[in-house]
């Protein structure tokens, strides 16, 4: 099984080095092509990414051909490739905001393509991975891409109505979190902590309670009230939060990205 990646950008170059870290994907089925040459030549000397000429080139060798291009180049990428893409060979894309539909109508309706929504994350193992399968890919396409993208985070079946929600949540919401940490550290050194201190309390913590609550079967808030002692310190914090409207902020921040994804996909 060849697996044949057109673009090798941010996304994509963190799918290949989770592949490859996994031990499930043998370095010769990895072959790949992107517009400049530099981050192949990093691919190849990294985890033995096989170099290809061009995407007509990847597309011929793929058995399991990846989209990795930015979604504005598709319009100019798929024309390119489309008599190759047959119905033998199986399309993943990851590119946001392109429905299952677009992909029908430029290889046509029997080719099986699996719609693949990742996350940043996938850089440290850690991607939440929403797929996506049309009519034509049968239940071991599906999991072969399940296993492909197990090796970079955890992976979620949805139906394709609700990528958007699935991006603001999972995709968007990674900055909410930087921001987060950011705020929160600078209130560590506001308080005479080094930077470097703050921001790694900041990280710990929050990687420390997303754990928790996910392997925890309590309720979030559950979680929050054992941490907040009666009259204690903790309970003013939150308070404060509550006040400023925090959660109506992380609320209205979650719809934005969700609006605008409409706006972006044209509905
Ligand atoms: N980054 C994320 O957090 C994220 C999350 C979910 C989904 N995605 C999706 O992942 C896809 C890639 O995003 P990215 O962030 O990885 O972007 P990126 O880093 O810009 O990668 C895109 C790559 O495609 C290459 N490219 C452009 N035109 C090409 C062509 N005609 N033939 C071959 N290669 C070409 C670019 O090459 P150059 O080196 O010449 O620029 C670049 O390396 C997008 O569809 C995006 O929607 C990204």
């Amino acid at each position: 099984m060849i697996y044949g990646f057109i673009g090798l950008g941010n996304m994509a170059g963190a799918i290949l080095r989770g592949m490859h870290r996994s031990g499930a994907f043998a370095n010769d089925t990895l072959c790949g092509f992107n517009r400049s040459p530099g981050k192949t030549q990093v691919l190849q000397e990294e985890i033995g990414l096989k170099p290809m000429e061009s995407a007509r080139a990847v597309a011929e060798a793929a058995d399991v051909l990846v989209l990795g291009v930015k979604p504005q180049m598709l319009p100019e990428v798929l024309p390119g490739i489309a008599d190759l893409v047959t119905s033998d060979k199986l399309v993943v894309t990851i590119a946001a905001g392109r429905p299952l539909s677009f992909y029908a109508e430029a290889f046509g309706e029997a080719v099986p393509v699996v719609r693949v929504m990742p996350n940043i994350n996938a850089r440290v193992g850690e991607a939440a991975t929403a797929i996506c399968p049309n009519g034509a890919a049968s239940e071991e396409q599906a999991e072969l891409v399940r296993r492909m993208f197990r090796s970079v985070g955890e992976v979620f079946d949805i139906p394709e109505q609700q990528f958007a929600a699935f991006t603001a949540m999972a995709g968007s919401s990674g900055a909410f979190v930087h921001l987060y940490i950011d705020a929160l550290a600078s209130a560590g050194v506001k308080a005479g902590l080094p930077k470097k201190l703050a921001e790694a309390l900041a990280c710990q913590a929050t990687i420390g309670a997303a754990k928790l609550t996910k392997m925890s079967d309590e309720h979030p808030i559950a979680l929050l009230d054992q941490v907040c002692s009666p009259a204690g310190s903790t309970i003013e914090g939150v308070h404060v939060l509550k006040k400023l409207g925090f959660e109506t902020a992380v609320q209205q921040a979650a719809q934005a990205v969700i609006d605008k994804d409409a706006v972006l996909a044209g509905k």
